[in-house]
């Protein structure tokens, strides 16, 4: 399907999402977040594919929420159509593993995506940040919330309050990205990491992303009994049996995602 907003491409089992509204540093209007859900929603029943990168320009992956589209909202009209609720909180539904490749800026509503994947690749020219204070609001995408898990109380606060940016190699030391590589490398880097999530078993990948994510919303006890429900559940796939066969007879693994 063609989206307005989107490219989407796909190699094997990996899909990527470009967001593409070059011209608003894409900019998260309405129709990209109603079109990045649906495209989610897609690729979650798609048993073809193992895993998604999600990706913007060179400049930018996301500045943000589209302040032209929001300048002009009211109050009443925007809480009872629960703005925010319904698209762009699809990437965090999403069930199966999704990378972000980060490259230029991620602002607002853009770290707030970005914050919703598994985990973020950044270029080093990537830049971060909560600037929504100079516009009169906060973070509404869970950008509050996501930002202080991943950095901590200190640094979410200085983010959000002073509205400053952080370059990559502040926002990898604080937490919030796992690794950064060069501009140039940004893209093959995402491309080999998903390519190898998707060539693991695919239910497996989705409990192991799951058990994280329970991770923020339990408290020890129940994260660590949760893990050792649906790690003692992976015995009855074929893939365990397959995954610890191949170990044995020293030959690589072929996951049928069963
Ligand atoms: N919404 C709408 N349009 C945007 C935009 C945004 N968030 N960010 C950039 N644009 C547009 C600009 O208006 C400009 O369009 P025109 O050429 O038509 O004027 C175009 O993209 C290029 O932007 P700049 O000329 O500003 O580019 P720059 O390189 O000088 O600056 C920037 C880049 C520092 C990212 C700057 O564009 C900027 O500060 N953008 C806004 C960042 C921001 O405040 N984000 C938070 C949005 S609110 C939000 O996200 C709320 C939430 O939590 C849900």
């Amino acid at each position: 399907m063609a989206y307005k907003t989107l490219e989407v491409t796909t190699e094997g089992a990996v899909c990527t999402i470009k967001l593409n509204r070059p011209k608003a540093l894409n900019a998260l209007c309405a129709e990209l977040t109603q079109e990045l859900s649906e495209a989610l929603t897609k690729l979650d029943k798609d048993d073809k594919i193992g895993c998604v990168i999600l990706t913007g320009s060179d400049k930018a992956f996301a500045a943000g929420a589209d302040i032209k589209e929001m300048q002009s909202w009211e109050y009443l009209d925007i809480y009872k159509n629960d703005l925010f609720a319904k698209y762009a909180e699809s990437v965090a539904r999403f069930r199966k593993p999704i990378i972000a490749a980060v490259a230029g800026y991620a602002l607002g509503g853009g770290c707030e995506i970005a914050m919703m994947c598994d985990f973020i690749i950044a270029a080093d020219n990537a830049k971060f940040g909560q600037p929504e204070i100079n516009l009169g609001v906060m973070p509404g995408i869970g950008g509050t919330q996501r930002l202080a898990r991943a950095v901590g109380k200190s640094k979410a606060m200085d983010l959000c309050l002073t509205g400053r940016m952080m370059d990559a190699e502040e926002a990898e030391r604080s937490g919030l990205v796992s690794r950064i590589v060069p501009l140039d490398e940004l893209m093959e880097t995402a491309m080999d990491a998903a390519k190898k999530i998707a060539g693991q078993s695919q239910p497996i990948a989705m409990m192991t992303k799951e058990t994280i994510d329970a991770s923020f919303e339990m408290s020890l006890t129940q994260g660590i009994q949760f893990e050792r429900r649906l790690f003692q559940s992976m015995f009855t796939t074929n893939d365990q049996k397959e995954g610890m066969a191949a170990f044995v007879e020293k030959r690589a693994a072929h996951f049928k995602n069963k």
